[in-house]
């Protein structure tokens, strides 16, 4: 059984993409270990948020774990901020990384670009998101290709620590699926799907409603084509809306491609949306059972208590090798 971390923020609403690139593998991945998926709200706040929708969004986020099919007793869903661990271990992963490592970050370059006053918070995240995996010497982190390079300094950073202080952390590995671990905007193939987009027609909520999917998907940019073919480089647009289909059906590529051979994109696109309706119609109404249930409180109190548990044990340890005197 290997240890299992991964978050999610809870900034804006989520996407389809975060779905397909990261919670379906949360799910799959707790049939056979032992699991910490957590709302990073500390990460939420490296940009401005507005306090009620940050709480509002924090419940929704750690719902949707379960709607998902997260089991919270199997698996520990909690908030990031419940784990006070994670800022303390953070801020000594911080003192262990160089500025040039967190200025290469590309998160971080796009996040800033163009903007005054950015947050120091924004630049360090990635020593916070370090602390998150080793803080319960996670061996493997599902995530989309966009945390890639998180993932690359949180094994750096892990490595210099047992180099420096001796073996202590396990080196994560990064947990990312072949299809889907980029699913890109609706309205321009070239671009990721994102939550923060202020185009609400380049992404599909989890929570959109089966018109609003509808409506999406008949006016997502294709191309001047005809062929339902997998081809990433020239067929961006086409590439993508396959992947959403092959992973919220199950059929493969090819199957994809021999089902619209000799049609053109309509039927493909209406097909395609119902194969999204009938992935999240089941979530949704489990969310609002759950939202209703007023269960989650309860589910992120016990989640975070098994967290600090083993998240305490590695920060004594991480204090006592660099030379902190233990507090009595
Ligand atoms: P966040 O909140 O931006 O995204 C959550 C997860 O969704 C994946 N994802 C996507 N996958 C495929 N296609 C997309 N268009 C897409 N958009 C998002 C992300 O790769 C991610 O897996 N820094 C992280 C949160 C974090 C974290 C951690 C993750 C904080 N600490 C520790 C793993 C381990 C983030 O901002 O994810």
């Amino acid at each position: 059984m290997k240890k299992v971390l991964s978050g999610i923020q809870p900034s804006g609403t989520l996407t389809l993409g975060n779905y397909i690139g990261a919670m379906k593998n949360f799910v799959k991945l707790q049939e056979e270990h032992e699991c910490y998926f957590m709302v990073v709200d500390l990460h939420a706040v490296t940009v401005p948020q507005e306090p009620a929708s940050l709480r509002e969004q924090s419940e929704a986020v750690a719902a949707l774990f379960i709607a998902a099919g997260i089991d919270p007793v199997r698996s520990n869903v909690y908030l990031q901020s419940h784990v006070p661990q994670h800022a303390e271990l953070g801020w000594l992963m911080t003192t262990l990384t160089a500025m040039g490592e967190l200025e290469r970050m590309t998160q971080f370059k796009d996040k800033s670009s163009g903007k005054d006053n950015v947050g120091a918070g924004l630049f360090v995240y990635p020593a916070l998101m370090a602390a998150d995996i080793l803080v319960y010497n996670a061996d493997l982190v599902p995530v989309g290709e966009d945390q890639k390079q998180h993932l690359e300094l949180t094994r750096d950073l892990a490595g210099r620590f047992n180099h420096r202080y001796g073996e202590f952390f396990t080196i994560p590995e990064p947990y990312i699926p072949k299809v889907g671990a980029r699913i890109m905007s609706l309205d321009d193939g070239r671009k990721k799907m994102s939550k923060s987009s202020p185009n609400a027609g380049s992404y599909i909520a989890l929570l959109d409603s089966p018109e609003v999917i509808r409506k999406k998907i008949s006016r997502a940019t294709t191309d001047s084509g005809r062929e339902v073919v997998y081809d990433p480089a020239n067929k961006p647009e086409v590439s993508n809306l396959m992947s959403i289909y092959s992973e919220c059906s199950g059929l493969s590529l090819a199957e994809i491609t021999e089902r619209y051979e000799g049609q053109m994109y309509g039927g493909f696109k209406k097909d395609l949306a119902e194969v999204i309706v009938a992935t999240l119609e089941p979530i949704q109404e489990r969310y609002r059972d759950i939202r209703s249930s007023g269960a989650i409180t309860d589910i992120l109190a016990a989640g975070a208590g098994r967290a600090r548990a083993v998240a305490s044990v590695t920060l004594a340890g991480v204090k006592e090798r660099m030379g902190f005197l233990p507090a009595r």
